[in-house]
């Protein structure tokens, strides 16, 4: 874990930068070359002349599976040890990955005289002409790939650090069929945007939208990191909230996007809360019918919430989120250190949905929940980012498995029944999505139990998570015939019945139930007594 993991071709400098970078950084270097040769007792010659390349790959294996094991070190990889998809993914798993690249001719100039090397034996040309076109697509899926050619071995190491996250990374897949991306969470992830976007094939410009209170403090240093690794960003700033939201706002993106010349070999990144991201991904989807979108999610809901699936809203004045497309981003890049800046009013915003993750889908979720009241609203990074990594993977697992909203989605929206209602009659903006969606968590457990679905016990566990994080505080105060109205109109009714998200156990819900208005009418007494 916290490892930085240093890979590329025979002749990119590893070996040369990888002790420069631990002294830069103060960690301990190890070459796991250098382990298996210990570890076998005789150079690598030796072991390929023994063992075959298929020996040598074993012991690379283990060995792999070993060094990644500690912490907080720099690990230079052999040339070929990340094409193995096992030693791929643990290379990967907490650890930040640099490649080191260096154009044919550099290479064939380092590696010239080089005698020591099993696979040079055929010669250095020959070695390029096989190998390195098809390492090359594995190294560029590093998180950061520093081109290594108009730089010394020192610049390069000073590139390196300068451009690593702060810690640990994590990883959530979202395996979307053909529209399969990651999600990356840690801090200060500015290095990793510009290797994100030139994996999915962007060489033109790029389209930084952001908003008025998000730009000024945190667009300046993804501009400059993308600079870096050799983009021309343009920033444009929505107007912040809700604001983003409007066809006028969008147009007036559109404009931008023309006169940057952003096309499909461009990108749109999304810098902001679920309103920029909303606004700016309905735009990536719509400009010049669809370019790539990246998400810089800065708001914890963003994170947790918005930035997943791909379903993006423009608001008209009939009613909220009722344009809209659904658009997978390229890469998902959450860096918690946005978080520093968040005012506690939308710290607050996503909790709700944090929680409703648990409840849905993962237990341990919800139990570290519970325990961690005092560290979450302390915004503790290693416990939000574990969180935050959790309830990105519920969301992700949901998503992939139901990408254009045909089914399994529905469970997402656990409380949302009732809570979009709430929000509708007492008027947008009268009380917290959060608060609204955990009022709406409490009748749907209610009508969980009464319908003999779940344990009583089960609705007051509930109820204990969401008082503890102050979500029913304020009972809200509404005119029955209003809210039973607004649920009436709920855009998620399917042949004029709604599908109610019910409740069988913490950690597991299941949709699309039917439920006797006489009975919805009881859990509202019960849960928003009139
Ligand atoms: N597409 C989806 O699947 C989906 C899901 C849930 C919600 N949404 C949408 O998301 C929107 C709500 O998103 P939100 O809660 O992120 O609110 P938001 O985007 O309106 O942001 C809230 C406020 O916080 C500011 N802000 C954002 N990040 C900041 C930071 N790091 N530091 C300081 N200020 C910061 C913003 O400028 C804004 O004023 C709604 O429009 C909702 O419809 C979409
Ligand atoms: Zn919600």
């Amino acid at each position: 874990m916290n490892n930085v993991v240093v890979v590329g071709f025979m002749g990119s400098g590893k070996s040369t930068v990888g002790p420069l970078l631990a002294a830069r950084l103060q960690r301990p270097f190890i070459d796991l070359d250098t382990v298996i040769e210990s570890e076998a007792g005789m150079p690598l010659g030796g072991i390929f002349a023994r063992d075959g390349e298929a020996g040598f790959r074993r012991r690379e294996r283990e060995a792999v599976e070993r060094v990644t094991q500690r912490e907080r070190e720099v690990i230079a990889v052999g040339g070929g040890a990340p094409l193995n998809p096992d030693n791929w993914r643990r290379l990967r798993a907490g650890n930040c990955v640099v490649a080191l690249t260096a154009s044919r001719r550099t290479l064939a100039a380092r590696l010239d005289g080089v005698r020591d090397r099993p696979l040079l034996e055929g010669g250095v040309d020959a070695a390029l002409d096989q190998l390195l076109p098809a390492r090359t697509p594995r190294y560029l899926a590093a998180d950061l790939v520093i081109d290594t050619d108009p730089l010394t071995p020192v610049a390069v190491a000073e590139a390196i650090a300068g451009a690593l996250p702060d810690g640990a990374l994590e990883r959530v897949e979202v395996r979307i069929p053909g529209a399969a991306h990651e999600i990356t969470i840690g801090a200060r992830l500015q290095g990793l945007i510009g290797p994100a976007l030139r994996r999915v094939g962007v060489t033109g410009g790029v389209a930084i939208a952001t908003d008025a209170s998000v730009g000024p403090r945190h667009a300046p240093a993804v501009e400059t990191a993308l600079r870096a690794a050799g983009f021309h960003p343009q920033c444009h700033a929505f107007p912040s909230g809700e604001a983003a939201k409007t066809m006028d706002a969008v147009r007036d993106f559109y404009r931008f996007l023309g006169e940057h010349g952003i096309d499909r070999q461009g990108a749109v990144i999304a810098l902001g809360g679920g309103a920029v991201g909303d606004a700016a991904g309905f735009a990536a989807a719509t400009w010049l019918r669809g370019v790539p979108l990246l998400h810089l999610p800065t708001t914890l809901l963003a994170m947790v919430d918005s930035s997943i699936g791909g379903k993006n809203g423009i608001n008209l004045e009939a009613g909220k989120n009722l344009v809209g497309t659904v658009h997978q981003p390229c890469a998902i890049l959450i860096d918690t250190a946005y978080l520093e800046t968040l005012p506690e009013r939308e710290y607050r915003a996503a909790w709700a949905e944090i929680i409703k993750s648990g409840i849905i889908a993962d237990t341990e979720l919800f139990e570290t929940v519970l325990k961690g009241r005092s560290a979450i609203s302390a915004r503790d990074p290693h416990l939000l980012q574990d969180v935050i990594a959790r309830t990105c993977a519920v969301k992700a697992r949901v998503v992939a498995a139901d990408p254009f909203e045909q089914g399994d989605r529905a469970i997402l929206n656990y409380g949302h029944t009732v809570g979009h209602a709430l929000e509708a009659a007492l008027g947008y903006g009268a009380i917290p999505h959060g608060e609204a969606v955990a009022w709406g968590m409490q009748v749907a457990a209610d009508l969980s139990v009464s319908s003999g679905r779940c344990a009583p016990q089960t609705r007051d566990r509930q109820a204990e998570v969401l008082r503890a994080y102050g979500l029913l505080d304020t009972r809200p105060r509404i005119d029955r015939t209003r809210l039973l109205e607004a649920m009436r109109h709920d855009k998620k009714r399917r042949d004029g019945e709604i599908g109610w998200v019910l409740l069988e156990e913490i950690g597991r819900a299941v949709y699309g139930c039917r439920v006797a208005w006489s009975d919805v009418e009881a859990s509202l007494d019960a849960v928003l007594p009139a």
